[in-house]
């Protein structure tokens, strides 16, 4: 495992402008589609993740060719060799399930190990199961391995998700894209990477609508193409480095966002007290006040609060003026943050799904330990702000949804490298 770690000069205000990375939980599942077409695509604005690579393992496992060519990945899916993913693989990364849907609609055939929890507590797939079933699919599950089949083509379905799962709603919509009826997904997930994952199905000439409310219609199609496809901007990283910008007390221009996609997001930030201004594809963000309280953050669903800014925005809160509480109604482990920012001399309680926050005026540098991808991000910007030097250890974690977060941050302010 990468032993390196982030040493970060805190006490400095992030100041400046940046154009925001291509958003992983977008581009994960339009890697797995691009198993349906026999062809070839093009995905620009691809970014640079560890969890990019690991999907791209698992495509040329399967007999893909990946190519990247600066941020624009090239994948020639046109003949499949396997429909096995292999166990290492499918361990590194969490959300390789959802290639569970695209091999099952281009091969009919799927067998993949599928292991328990993650970092966020247990990610059970009872949801995507019970939905991939009604579209005839046979799953037996035994000591992990799950082996699929779909017999005959895709003839439609009305599934109702017993709750807006995102990667339930992407599972369903990659296993149906392909067949001869009419598939119904109510409840389903709203995220925009929902919508940025039949834009791509769709350019592949898939017939999909719905797509962002809670009622997506596929339409199945006897077969699909490749295509050239940019993919949306990460607004996790963007929430990231307005936290960044907020906790410094700084100053920044984000350029290559979709505010529209984060309204929740920034109305939490509003409520912080931070001065915001929107234009078409970019955000301008400054904290030029103390930072005040939100007396109750929940995450929800989209278009409610994300629960990937629920960290950042914990960070945040450490240093504004007053007591904060979060509700964290999406994953049972999501707190993790609160005991490594304590060692920074942040004071949180976290109780259930509840933390309560009482914002100091200075958080001093500790050695702290990323224990997962969200929470790593949220030390990160912590030690920007924390008195002396912070270090991070477990960057890994960071590395699978931030382009060289380092970078990034020494682009707009801030004293950090990697060693
Ligand atoms: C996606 O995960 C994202 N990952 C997560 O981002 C994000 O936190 C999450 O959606 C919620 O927005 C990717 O897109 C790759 P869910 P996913 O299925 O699809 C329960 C990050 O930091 N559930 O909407 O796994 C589940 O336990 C990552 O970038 C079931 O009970 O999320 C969870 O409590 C972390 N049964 C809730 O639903 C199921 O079959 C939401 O999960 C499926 C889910």
């Amino acid at each position: 495992m990468d032993k390196s770690r982030l040493y970060i000069e805190g006490g400095r205000r992030i100041s400046g402008e940046i154009k925001v990375q291509g958003a992983k939980n977008s581009v994960l599942p339009i890697l797995a589609a691009s198993l349906l077409t026999s062809g070839t695509s093009r995905l620009r604005n691809c970014p640079a993740l560890s969890d990019v690579f690991s999907s791209c393992r698992i495509l040329t496992s399967l007999g893909c060719k990946c190519r990247q060519d600066g941020d624009v990945l090239e994948i020639d899916a046109g003949k499949l060799s396997d429909y096995e993913i292999p166990e290492q693989l499918m361990r590194e990364m969490r959300s390789s399930i959802v290639f569970l849907g695209a091999i099952l609609g281009r091969l009919r055939r799927c067998r993949l190990s599928f292991p328990g929890g993650c970092e966020l507590g247990p990610r059970p797939i009872d949801i995507h199961l019970s939905g991939l079933r009604k579209l005839g699919a046979k799953i037996t599950e035994d000591h992990g391995v799950l082996d699929c089949t779909l017999p005959g083509t895709v003839t439609g379905a009305i599934i109702n998700l017993t709750l807006p799962s995102v990667g339930a709603t992407e599972n369903i919509m990659l296993a149906a894209a392909i067949g001869s009826g009419e598939t119904v997904i109510q409840n389903a997930a709203r995220e925009p990477e929902i919508a940025d994952l039949a834009g791509y199905l769709n350019a592949c000439g898939a017939d999909i609508r719905g797509q962002g409310s809670s009622t997506v219609i596929i339409k199945g199609v006897s077969k699909l193409h490749g295509a050239e496809y940019e993919i949306m901007p990460d607004r996790i990283v963007a929430a990231t480095l307005m936290g960044a910008a907020a906790i410094t007390g700084g100053e920044l221009m984000l350029t290559g966002v979709r505010p529209q996609d984060m309204n929740s997001t920034l109305s939490a930030y509003e409520q912080t007290g931070c001065d915001l201004y929107q234009y078409a594809d970019r955000i301008y963000i400054s904290a030029k006040k103390r930072l005040q309280a939100i007396k109750t953050l929940r995450t929800s669903p989209y278009p409610g609060f994300p629960t990937d800014c629920q960290p950042i925005l914990m960070a945040v809160l450490t240093r504004a003026k007053g007591t904060s509480m979060i509700v964290e109604n999406i994953f049972e482990n999501r707190f993790r943050a609160a005991a490594e920012l304590r060692r920074l001399g942040a004071d949180i309680k976290a109780e259930g799904k509840v933390a309560v926050i009482e914002g100091g005026d200075k958080l001093s540098g500790a050695a702290t330990v990323a224990t997962d991808l969200r929470a790593g991000a949220a030390l990160v910007i912590a030690g920007l702000a924390a008195d002396g030097t912070t270090t991070v250890s477990n960057v890994h974690y960071i590395d699978r949804g931030y382009q060289a977060i380092e970078a990034q941050l020494r682009s707009i302010g801030a004293k950090i490298k990697r060693i």
